[in-house]
C-alpha cells in the first residue's frame, strides 16, 4: 500500500491571530461558542481528516490581550470531550504538560475522553513554555529537568492505563462477577519524580491507549518523540528543515528499537487562502502592516539574548551581537529556527521582524489559493519533508477553503483517503 498523508486541523484560533479577530469575517464572537467549535469539528470530518488538535497554554498575559485574544481558550479535555458528542469518527488529540500536574489525573483524563470518543483520543506531550508560577513553581524548571519528568510521567501513565485492562470486565450477571478483580492490579511506581500506586479507576478502551504526540525539537526533544510519539507536531519553516527533522527522528527511533515508519512527522502549515492568488498575498500584506512588533522584539531578547528595539530598521542584527541561542530561552526549538534563519539568510530587521521564526512560531505557510496549497503538500510529500500535516488556518475562509477544495485535490491525487477505514485514532494514523 501506498504511503498516505495524515491531516490534523489545530483548534487552536489561529485565525484570531495578530490583528486577524479585526477582520469582519474573523468570527471572534465563536472563540468560546460550543456551536462554532460543533461546526467546524463537522466539517473537518466531512473531509475525512484524521484528527483535531488542541494546543494548549496553561498560563496568559493580560498585556497582550488588549490587541488579541492570545491563549484565551477553552480547557483541552473539556472541550474535545463536548466535540466527541457531535462527531463519530475524527480523532481528538489533547494537549497536556508533563511539567505541572500529576500524571493519575492526565491519565484519568484522556483515558476517560477515549471512552466518551469511543476510541478516537490522542495526547499531545508538552513540556510546557510558562505557567510555573499557576502552580506555586517560582522559576521554570530547566528543560532537561522538565523531559526528565516528563518521560517518569508518560511511563506512569502507560503503567495506569495497562492497570485495569480492558478485558478485565466480565460482567457476568449470573455469576455475580463484574470484573477479574486479579487482573486489575496496583503499579506500585516509585521513581525520582513520582509515587503513585494505582491501579486507574477506570479500564483501557478496546480500542488501545491513546496514541501519542509530541512537540518540541531540542536535541533532547527529539530523543523523548523518537522514543515513544507517533505524531511530532513541528515547526518546520522551510523543506529543507523538514527533511533534516524527519530524517533524523526516522534514525534516532530506530537506535530506540522502533520502525522509522511509526514516526509521523506532521509540520504545522499556516494557510491564507483565497480563490485569487493575488488577493491572499494583498490579505497577508495588510496583515504584516498591522503587526504588533512588541511581542516579536520580546521573542527575539529572550531566544538570542539581544534587544534590537533601538537598532536601524534596515540593516541586519550586527554579527557580533548574535553569538548563539540564549541558555534560558523559553523554547530551544523556536530560539533555534530564529537563530539558523538569522545567520544564513542575514535578513534586515524589518524583514526579520516579518518572518514567523520572528513570532515564536516558526511554521510553513502557504499564501495563495487552495489549489497552491495542495501543490506544496504535495511537493513535501514526494521529497520526504514530511508524514502529515496540522493545519493551522489564517482565516476562517482558508479554513473553509482548505477543507473543500485543498482536501479534494489530495484526495484526487490519491495521497489523503476518500474514507474513513476505521472508527479509532490508531486505526486512522495505520497504527492498528
Ligand atoms: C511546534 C511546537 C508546539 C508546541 N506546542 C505547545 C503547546 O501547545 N503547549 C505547551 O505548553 N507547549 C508547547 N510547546 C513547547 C514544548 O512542549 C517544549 O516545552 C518546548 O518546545 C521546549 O522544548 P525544546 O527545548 O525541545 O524545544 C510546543 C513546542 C513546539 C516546537
Amino acid at each position: 500500500m501506498s504511503r498516505k498523508l495524515h491531516i490534523g486541523l489545530s483548534l487552536s484560533p489561529t485565525w484570531l491571530r495578530g490583528s486577524a479577530w479585526r477582520d469582519t469575517d474573523s468570527g471572534v464572537e465563536h472563540l468560546l461558542s460550543p456551536r462554532f467549535a460543533i461546526e467546524l469539528a463537522q466539517h473537518a470530518e466531512r473531509a475525512k481528516l484524521d484528527f483535531l488538535f488542541k494546543p494548549d497554554s496553561l498560563f496568559i498575559e493580560p498585556k497582550g490581550l488588549e490587541h488579541a485574544p492570545g491563549m484565551t481558550s477553552l480547557d483541552p479535555i473539556v472541550q474535545l470531550a463536548g466535540l466527541a458528542q457531535s462527531t463519530s469518527h475524527i480523532g481528538l488529540v489533547a494537549t497536556a504538560s508533563t511539567t505541572f500536574v500529576p500524571p493519575f489525573i492526565v491519565a484519568r483524563q484522556l483515558q476517560s475522553l477515549h471512552w466518551l470518543s469511543d476510541g478516537r483520543a490522542g495526547w499531545n506531550i508538552v513540556t510546557a513554555l510558562d505557567g510555573e508560577r499557576n502552580f506555586g513553581i517560582p522559576a521554570m524548571p530547566s528543560t532537561e529537568w522538565r523531559y526528565e519528568r516528563a518521560a517518569e510521567f508518560v511511563e506512569v501513565v502507560q503503567k495506569l492505563w495497562r492497570s485495569y485492562p480492558a478485558d478485565a470486565i466480565k460482567r457476568e450477571r449470573e455469576a455475580g462477577q463484574f470484573a477479574d478483580s486479579q487482573s486489575v492490579s496496583a503499579i506500585d511506581h516509585h521513581g525520582k519524580h513520582f509515587a503513585v500506586e494505582g491501579p486507574l479507576t477506570l479500564p483501557m478502551h478496546s480500542a488501545g491507549p491513546p496514541p501519542l504526540f509530541q512537540a518540541g525539537a531540542s536535541p533532547t526533544g527529539r530523543d523523548f518523540a523518537a522514543s515513544l510519539a507517533t505524531g511530532i507536531f513541528a515547526s518546520t519553516p522551510d523543506k529543507a528543515a523538514a527533511i533534516a527533522l524527519r530524517q533524523d527522528l526516522r534514525e534516532r527511533a530506530q537506535r530506540f528499537g522502533r520502525l522509522p515508519s511509526h514516526i509521523k512527522l506532521m509540520p504545522g502549515l499556516g494557510l491564507l487562502l483565497s480563490k485569487n492568488r493575488s488577493e491572499a498575498q494583498d490579505r497577508f500584506r495588510e496583515r504584516q502592516r498591522g503587526l504588533d512588533l512588541e511581542p516579536r522584539y520580546r521573542f527575539i531578547e529572550n531566544s538570542l539574548g539581544v534587544d534590537i528595539r533601538t537598532l536601524p530598521l534596515n540593516a541586519p542584527i550586527p554579527e557580533r551581537l548574535v553569538t548563539g541561542i540564549n541558555p534560558n530561552a523559553r523554547s530551544r526549538t523556536h530560539a533555534a529556527l530564529l537563530l539558523r534563519l538569522v545567520q544564513t539568510e542575514n535578513p534586515t530587521i524589518a524583514q526579520l521582524l516579518a518572518r514567523p521564526e520572528a513570532s515564536g512560531s516558526g511554521h510553513w505557510q502557504v499564501v495563495g489559493t487552495p489549489l497552491d496549497a495542495a501543490d506544496a503538500i504535495c511537493d513535501w510529500f514526494a521529497a520526504g519533508a514530511l508524514d502529515g500535516i496540522i493545519a493551522l488556518p489564517a482565516s476562517l475562509p482558508s479554513l473553509r477553503l482548505f477543507l473543500d477544495e485543498t482536501v479534494p485535490v489530495l484526495v484526487e491525487r490519491d495521497i489523503f483517503r476518500k474514507d474513513y477505514t476505521g472508527t479509532t485514532l490508531a486505526q486512522h494514523l495505520g497504527l492498528r
